[in-house]
């Protein structure tokens, strides 16, 4: 029978996430809900894992892609360190697991004094300073406090990759990173602080990148600058190769992860290697390790045609899941029920009630017949969906449940109108 990534599985005519029901998990929990394998978190996890297993190296999970507490918890107990780029993010590290803020990096082009200041009092392991501006600002804070900031300095190595435009990092026009000719200077600059150890250099040049060249290129330069900053006399102990591998977002075309993974830590290891000082890697994958582990189910509202035109008019919408209006993105769309292979498929747009033409979580799927009541999947959602959800339309945001096995976990509920009208009421 059709399968999915291992953690959604039609068994009995009916998709299943792990163990459980996806029909039975929207009855208990509503829609539009998210809904995450563990199984496969650990799993992708391990994978990648195992493909570095031969270098001294940390998984800085990368927040933004999945901020869920109970996840963030999930992979700080299997030993992940996290990417953050906010004070809110280096917060949920720190409720999710404190002892996991030691393996903190901190990236991010907008770093406030307050939250840098937050970071030097948790300690984390590593701040990767994006221009002269935040280094100045960083050392006066670290100063003020008598801490020591770890710095590396994210270069910008000028390495295209072909991916959408609003997710590509690496090139000279993005406001990412220090241009990389001008980063020994500012290293040198840096070291005259007395509360500021260059200790490492750190890029990212995009995400959702599936070739893994331009990896291998980013990494060849930051080796060689990793070498001039050793020859000026820093002591280089970490090199951050930042997030950024690809998944397939369609199963017709599937991707073998572990194959990837491998080539992956080759691209990355062979430049490596050229260093004596053998520096501990540090990686910051986001989508690669949740992404397939997680759908957001979704309920059929109304069926409807104008014209030609068909559309499924469902009640997840953009404040739920937004990367098809903003990036084009395309995620599977399936139905729950099983079809049958032989089904009928027609082509429909599949749609939310927010009000824009914008508003859209598929152009010309193709559906086998749903029915009002039913539910569907979208696939791959668990990167970059309930992360980028937002209240518009005064739509509340989805619950999240997490499956592990036969057991599930709501790890958030679905939000209220109530909630989201505080914050107003006392302007009435
Ligand atoms: N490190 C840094 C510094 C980043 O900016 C990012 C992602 C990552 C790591 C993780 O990249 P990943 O392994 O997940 O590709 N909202 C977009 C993706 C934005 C990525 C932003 N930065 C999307 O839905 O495709």
């Amino acid at each position: 029978m059709f399968t999915r990534p291992p953690g959604f599985t039609y068994k009995n005519n009916e998709l299943h996430c792990d163990g459980l029901s996806i029909n039975k998990l929207a009855k208990k929990f509503g829609t539009p809900l998210y809904v995450y394998s563990a199984t496969t978190i650990r799993e992708r996890y391990r994978i990648l894992e195992r493909a570095f297993h031969h270098v001294r190296h940390t998984l800085c999970y990368s927040v933004k892609a999945n901020s869920n507490l109970s996840i963030l918890r999930l992979l700080a107990g299997m030993g992940a360190g996290f990417d953050i780029v906010s004070g809110g993010e280096l917060e949920r590290v720190r409720r999710a697991h404190k002892k996991a803020i030691k393996n903190v990096v901190f990236s991010g082009v907008g770093k406030t004094a307050v939250e840098l200041e937050l970071a030097l009092r948790c300690g984390i392991l590593q701040f990767n300073v994006e221009s002269e501006g935040e280094l100045e600002l960083l050392a006066e804070c670290a100063g003020k406090l008598r801490k020591t900031a770890n710095i590396a300095l994210r270069v910008n190595p000028d390495v295209p990759a072909e991916t959408h435009p609003y997710i590509s990092t690496g090139l000279r026009e993005h406001k990412f990173g220090v241009p990389i000719g001008n980063a020994r200077e500012l290293c040198r600059r840096a070291a005259t602080h007395k509360y500021l150890r260059v200790s490492g250099v750190s890029l990212h040049i995009g995400s959702q990148i599936g070739d893994v060249a331009p990896f291998h290129l980013a990494m060849e330069r930051a080796v060689d600058l990793a070498q001039q900053l050793a020859a000026d006399g820093h002591s280089i102990r970490f090199i951050d190769a930042g997030g950024g591998l690809g998944i397939s977002y369609n199963s017709a075309a599937p991707v073998d992860f572990s194959d990837l993974a491998h080539r992956y830590a080759e691209a990355l290891m062979t430049p490596l290697e050229r260093l004596k000082s053998r520096p501990h890697l540090l990686l910051e994958p986001g989508r690669s390790i949740v992404a397939p582990a997680g759908a957001l189910v979704t309920r059929v509202l109304y069926l409807k045609r104008n014209g030609n035109k068909h559309f499924t008019i469902v009640d997840a919408a953009m404040n739920d899941m937004i990367r098809p209006s903003l990036y084009h993105a395309r995620h599977e769309i399936t139905p729950v029920n099983f079809c049958g292979p032989g089904a009928k498929k027609t082509q429909s747009d599949v749609a939310g009630p927010v009000c824009e033409s914008g508003d859209f979580l598929a152009h010309d799927a193709w559906l086998p017949p749903v029915n009002p009541g039913e539910n569907l999947c979208i696939l791959d959602a668990g990167a970059y969906g309930m992360s980028l959800a937002s209240n518009y339309n005064s739509r509340p945001r989805g619950a999240e449940v997490l499956v592990d096995g036969k057991r599930v976990r709501l790890i958030r509920r679905r939000e209220t109108l109530r909630e989201i009208l505080q914050a107003e009421a006392s302007s009435l």
